[in-house]
């Protein structure tokens, strides 16, 4: 018998997922642990940074400029934690509709469970929970979190869970900072009650994976996002050099990193956000975790003075977080088709 797929879901042709690419053309895998001996220093031109320390640094600069992603291993977070943190987003996604409707976003407040989201105006084929660190309300944006009763152990999990992701992402924005030859703690305070994001998107297997995605082509809005995925693999990323797209291979216990667009305008260019895609798969539902590290709603994000001279003057202008988020993703959430980004 024929499947018939609901056509909100199918692809235009030239979207369409197809993979050729081997895993040796994919994004650099960098090795953390480094950081696991030596503290992160905070001055860049500190003569007595460990050899180990620059090559680390000069590997996350050269990941974030030739591909604004990379992988990275020996990140420090516990592997029960990533294994906890699954759990209870698999136990989530598997209760009956009705018992995860409960918690279903609503116009007024975006966050909870949703199973209908659209990119470029294609309906991704996935389900999500979304949440907040910090809940939100200034009368006009509301971000409050909807904890499901079940699993029960949902919410503590969540929470270690995202303290410790948050950690990992300042270490991370400090090495980029250093890589751009800046203080280290240059970016932190513009993450200070920061509005950062923590999603599950769960991705049911799908008859046709040829004709969908998971989540079609986007640049993630964010600053940068820390992305932990099962082994299912379904990753796509479009290579700078040549425009491929290509998958990455699932690393166990290993992180996905990639910058967004508030880094690409903060460093004018010198990182950019890169266009990304989930790709499904017919067999094996798969599981992916981004955390989106997020500067506090009142940021104006502009070009940093730093990285802007006579000879190359500021690409942007100066635009503010919270008004940018809102008109993007608050309010009308019947028109939240997104043009060319996404959270
Ligand atoms: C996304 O970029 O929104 C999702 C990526 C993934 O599931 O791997
Ligand atoms: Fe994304």
């Amino acid at each position: 018998m024929d499947f018939q797929i609901d056509p909100s879901f199918i692809q235009p042709t030239e979207h369409r997922p197809k993979i050729t690419i081997s895993d040796a053309g994919s994004i650099p895998l960098i090795d953390l642990s480094p950081l696991l001996h030596h503290h992160i220093p905070s001055d860049p031109s500190d003569p007595a940074i460990p050899n180990e320390i620059s090559s680390l640094i000069a590997a996350i600069g050269a990941a974030c400029r030739d591909w604004g992603f990379f992988q990275v291993v020996n990140h420090g977070v516990d592997p029960q934690l990533l294994e906890r943190i699954e759990a209870v987003a698999v136990e989530f996604f598997a209760l009956p509709a009705e018992e995860k409707r409960k918690v279903k976003r609503d116009e007024v407040n975006p966050l909870g469970y949703y199973d209908s989201e659209h990119t470029k105006n294609v309906r991704d084929w996935k389900e999500v929970f979304d949440l907040v660190v910090r809940e939100y309300d200034d009368g006009l944006l509301v971000l409050k979190n909807r904890w499901p009763e079940y699993p029960p152990a949902m919410r503590e999990t969540c929470k270690d869970y995202i303290a410790v992701v948050e950690k990992l992402s300042y270490k991370l924005i400090e090495l980029i900072a250093l890589s751009l030859n800046l203080p280290a703690k240059c970016l932190n305070s513009f993450f200070k009650d920061s509005s950062s994001f923590f999603r599950l998107n769960y991705y049911n297997p799908c008859p046709t994976p040829d004709l969908v995605l998971g989540v079609g082509h986007h640049k993630d809005s964010i600053a940068l996002t820390v992305l932990y995925q099962d082994q299912v693999g379904g990753l796509d990323v479009k290579r700078k050099s040549d425009g491929e797209w290509v998958r990455v291979k699932p690393i166990p216990n290993s992180y996905i990193i990639n910058v967004g667009n508030i880094i690409q305008v903060w460093t004018n260019e010198r990182y950019e956000s890169v266009e990304h895609r989930a790709s499904v798969n017919s067999e094996k539902a798969r599981l992916s975790i981004p955390f989106f590290f997020l500067p506090t709603f009142s940021t104006n994000v502009k070009p940093l003075e730093e990285l802007v001279s006579d000879e190359n003057p500021a690409k942007y202008e100066e635009y503010n977080w919270r008004d940018y988020f809102s008109s993007h993703l608050g309010g009308n959430f019947k028109k939240m088709d997104k043009e060319d980004i996404q959270i």
